[in-house]
């Protein structure tokens, strides 16, 4: 894959050459089966699909209409909710926009309610989820979903617009680079054009990338680093990238993290006397700000 050029990218069959994802079943009464399900996702690649949850094909596609409709603002009005210091706004290098923001109203009426619906409901499926990862880790049901943890979470709202620009991995150039996500999960929503790519073993030479299928109303479910380190490194936080094929692309990432005051302690039955704790215990907080610190020291310059 790295020796993609744009013939390949655009040779009929490419965007085919994908791996099938395992698909978790939130209106599924069989709960045994998604937490196998889930939990063999978890083991292999960290991505996972989810359907039936809960959240309508309207309302996506009206998040989906609003958040075009700020893309589509002139710059002059999206510089206006330009992102400030705490990684909230409009960022015109990458033409993403971080919710919430509260000028947005004077331009966009009915936008703001239309996000924070959003993230209500997709919270409710983050903790859906969170659930069937608990039991996936032999861990109490409700050991994500209390009130310390996602009672009350950090989570975050990313739309994304891909402008149709060509990647040339051989040059370096893509909608996103490689990287992984840092909190405990990530809900994507994408519209139907390719773009996203895994790759499940960032050590192999050369890297091997391999598409995930955009599904019309599933959610694209990963893992993030401090699920990774959490569980010991049992669950994997997979390297993942957007290549462009000429297209216009509109995606929505909502990234959940518990609570900031929680402790991301070596789960207990991720833990053996031949399996001692990779990682010493560290406050959710820290470990965010560290990731951030870490990753956006080029972002942090751009906004000085
Ligand atoms: C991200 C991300 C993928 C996409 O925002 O972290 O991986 O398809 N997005 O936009
Ligand atoms: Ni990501």
């Amino acid at each position: 894959m790295e020796n993609l050029t744009n013939e390949a990218l655009e040779a009929p069959g490419y965007f085919k050459n994908f791996p099938a994802l395992n698909c978790i079943d939130l209106s599924s009464p069989d709960i045994h089966n998604s937490v196998s399900l889930l939990k063999q996702a978890c083991l292999d690649s960290g991505f996972f699909y989810v359907i039936n949850h809960g959240i309508s094909q309207e309302f996506m596609d009206e998040v989906f209409n609003q958040s075009k409709s700020f893309f589509d603002l002139p710059v002059s009005e999206k510089m206006k909710v330009l992102r400030n210091k705490k990684h909230r706004g409009y960022t015109p290098l990458f033409n993403e926009l971080l919710d919430p923001v509260n000028q947005i109203h004077d331009i966009l009426p009915g936008w703001r309610e239309t996000m924070e619906k959003y993230h209500r409901e997709a919270l409710e499926v983050a903790k859906a989820i969170s659930r069937i990862i608990a039991l996936a880790l032999n861990l109490e049901v409700d050991f994500f979903d209390r009130q310390e943890m996602l009672g009350k979470p950090i989570a975050n709202l990313r739309l994304l617009h891909y402008e149709g620009r060509v990647s040339d991995p051989m040059k370096g150039i893509y909608g996103a680079g490689a990287h992984s996500d840092f909190g405990l999960i990530t809900l994507l929503a994408t519209d139907d054009v390719f773009g996203l790519q895994i790759c499940k073993d960032k050590d192999a030479k050369p890297q091997k990338w391999e598409f995930v299928a955009p599904l019309k109303g599933a959610f694209i479910v990963n893992l993030g680093d401090m699920l990774e380190r959490w569980s010991n490194c049992i669950f994997r936080s997979t390297l993942h990238r957007v290549v462009g094929n000429g297209q216009e692309r509109y995606s929505i990432a909502y990234f959940v993290e518990p609570n900031h005051d929680c402790l991301v302690e070596c789960l207990p039955p991720c833990q053996s006397q031949e399996n001692p704790p990779k990682f010493p215990p560290i406050k959710c907080e820290t470990y965010m700000l560290q990731r951030y610190k870490e990753t956006h020291a080029v972002l942090e310059s751009y906004e000085k």
